[in-house]
């Protein structure tokens, strides 16, 4: 079974709590989904492998690293989009690969609406950003077009998740690490989490 990360870190419980609030503005609540990301991309890469390097100082030459992989953010339309900007400023040399998915209002199941990915993988590990994990079923779909695609490392990175999609998309796909900024309670008669913050999509894009 995948692991689960939450992380404690007090500038991301601040921050999620800031999103929480319903008074929280669009314009607000993309700064701190941008600043979140931030933050959970520094605990979600930390087993990133490395290659020595040599650099030039001033001074002298001097052993240093770079990224041995080669890293795919995969942002889930339309919510995913805002985590991409924190995380791509972390790893300027990432990929995006876009998968767009929407809940169908009835099934509650995830129908995608676009996928551009090239025939073959070209990237070393997969970060699906979706700040949402509800039912799971997005998480567990995006997971599966990866793996049909060829990926081989998949990690799932989200802000908010509520019990019954982290076992969903644990018992689907155990291999996939899942970083989280908070789990909470269950999820409503709508598959909404609560307490949650919202519709992230809506609340992103003042479409709510
Ligand atoms: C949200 C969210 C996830 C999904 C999670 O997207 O961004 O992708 O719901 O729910 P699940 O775990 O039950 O699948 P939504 O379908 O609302 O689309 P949007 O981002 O375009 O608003
Ligand atoms: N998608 C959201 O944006 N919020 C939820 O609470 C559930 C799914």
């Amino acid at each position: 079974m995948s692991t689960v990360h939450v992380s404690n870190h007090p500038l991301i419980r601040h921050k999620v709590t800031m999103m929480r609030d319903a008074k929280t503005e669009p314009k607000k609540f993309r700064e701190l989904i941008r600043e979140v990301a931030i933050l959970l991309a520094y605990e979600a890469t930390a087993d990133l492998e490395l290659k020595e390097i040599t650099v030039t100082t001033p001074l002298a030459q001097a052993k240093g690293y770079d990224l041995q992989e080669i890293i795919g953010l995969v942002p889930v339309l339309r919510a995913g989009l805002g985590m991409v900007e924190g995380f791509w400023e972390m790893m300027p040399s990432a990929e995006v690969w876009h998968i767009g998915l929407y809940r169908d209002h009835k099934t509650l199941e995830p129908i995608q609406y676009y996928n551009r990915l090239p025939v073959a993988p070209t990237v070393d590990v997969c970060l699906i950003l979706d700040p949402m994990l509800a039912t799971g079923g997005s998480a567990t779909a995006t997971a599966q077009i990866l793996k049909d695609w060829g990926a081989k490392h998949i990690k799932y990175i989200g802000i908010i998740a509520a019990p019954e999609g982290i076992r969903r998309l644990q018992e689907a796909h155990p291999d996939v690490e899942i970083y989280l900024a908070a789990i909470d309670e269950h999820l409503n008669e709508n598959a909404y989490i609560v307490p949650g913050l919202g519709d992230a999509g809506d609340r992103q894009f003042g479409t709510g």
